[in-house]
């Protein structure tokens, strides 16, 4: 069946059917290969705009929206935490009204993701989420285009550790159910996503033949895996206060040699980065001294051994990025 992606928003891709996100997934692959082929996707003419909104910081997904605009040759405003009225002196309903004005398009990250949904319902223009603190969509393409380079397949055995109910748990979760594959989350129990959500992934699970399970053993859950991921235990937003427990809780589901061990053998590790995998931070140092610990969700080694894709995942950030403008916005 035809569709359109164009007027669309990315707020999850709970929102988006199977069809649309394997649509945006091989136009992410299109795009990465023209780009090394020296194809220019400077289209003549292109008047577009589009505003960067980080509330919160970022490297990879502000540079990932701003190289792949300039790409495509459309304009960028960056906005960040401070130096504007959103939120402050003026509503996100109201500062919707007046960007879609301005912009063909708005990037998005914050906290509350009942935020980026008002920017959706008030600008008349596209919206895609940048990170709120339960979905984080554009980086599933980017971690599912870096898997297919890698297996020439999506439906893999996917097993991801520690925080499994935070804005990266949730939203791959989602990404395995659209793409075929068995998801694991391995974490304790009262690090799984909400039931209802756990509910909704099982339903678009069942229409592709993907797999969604759980395990609180570490070792168990990554038998046979051909993806080990993992993300930080502690949030972007999230109190101090959380570390001590978060350490206590999940350091038992460290993403380290004995767990790779067991995985298959063309496995490989990804991360969303930014990763707590050795002290050469000024937060990996504060809690290197509170704690007496050196790393946290994965090794050193395992992050820099050659089953590492976390760098390749980082730069697909800016070919799938470039992928969901092309696909909401055209040309
Ligand atoms: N993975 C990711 O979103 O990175 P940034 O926080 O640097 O954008
Ligand atoms: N869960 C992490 C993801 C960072 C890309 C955070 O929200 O800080």
């Amino acid at each position: 069946m035809a569709f359109n992606l164009h007027g669309k928003s990315l707020l999850t891709i709970r929102d988006w059917t199977t069809e649309e996100v394997k649509h945006v997934l091989l136009l992410s692959q299109t795009l990465k290969q023209q780009r090394y082929s020296g194809v220019s996707q400077n289209i003549e003419g292109n008047k577009k705009n589009i505003v960067v909104i980080m509330q919160k910081d970022s490297t990879r997904t502000r540079s990932a929206f701003e190289v792949a605009a300039f790409d495509l040759g459309m304009n960028v405003t960056y906005i960040g935490g401070t130096g504007s009225q959103i939120g402050k002196k003026e509503s996100i309903e109201d500062t919707a009204k007046v960007l879609g004005g301005f912009y063909d398009g708005i990037a998005f990250r914050g906290a509350d993701h009942k935020d980026v949904e008002t920017l959706s319902e008030n600008a008349g223009v596209p919206v895609w989420n940048a990170l709120t603190d339960d979905f984080h969509p554009t980086q599933m393409f980017a971690d599912y285009l870096t898997i297919l380079e890698e297996f020439g397949r999506t439906d893999i055995k996917f097993a991801f550790f520690g925080d499994a109910k935070n804005n990266m748990g949730n939203s791959l979760m989602l990404m395995a159910a659209h793409m075929g594959a068995h998801f694991v989350g391995v974490a304790p129990k009262e690090f799984w996503p909400d039931e209802k959500l756990i509910k909704d992934a099982k339903a678009i699970a069942k229409k592709t033949g993907a797999k969604i399970e759980f395990s609180d053993d570490p070792i168990k859950g990554a038998k046979d895996a051909d993806v080990v991921y993992t993300d930080v235990w502690v949030s972007m937003g999230e109190p101090d206060s959380v570390w001590k427990d978060r350490i206590k809780k999940l350091s038992k589901y460290t993403v380290d040699e004995k767990v790779m061990a067991v995985t298959s053998p063309k496995s490989i590790f990804m991360h969303c980065l930014p990763a707590f995998h050795d002290t050469n931070t000024i937060i990996g140092k504060e809690i290197s001294k509170k704690f007496g610990i050196d790393h946290m969700e994965v090794t050193d080694k395992v992050f820099r051994s050659n089953k590492s894709r976390v760098f390749k995942e980082a730069e697909n950030r800016m070919h799938s990025i470039k992928a969901i403008i092309v696909a909401t916005l055209g040309y």
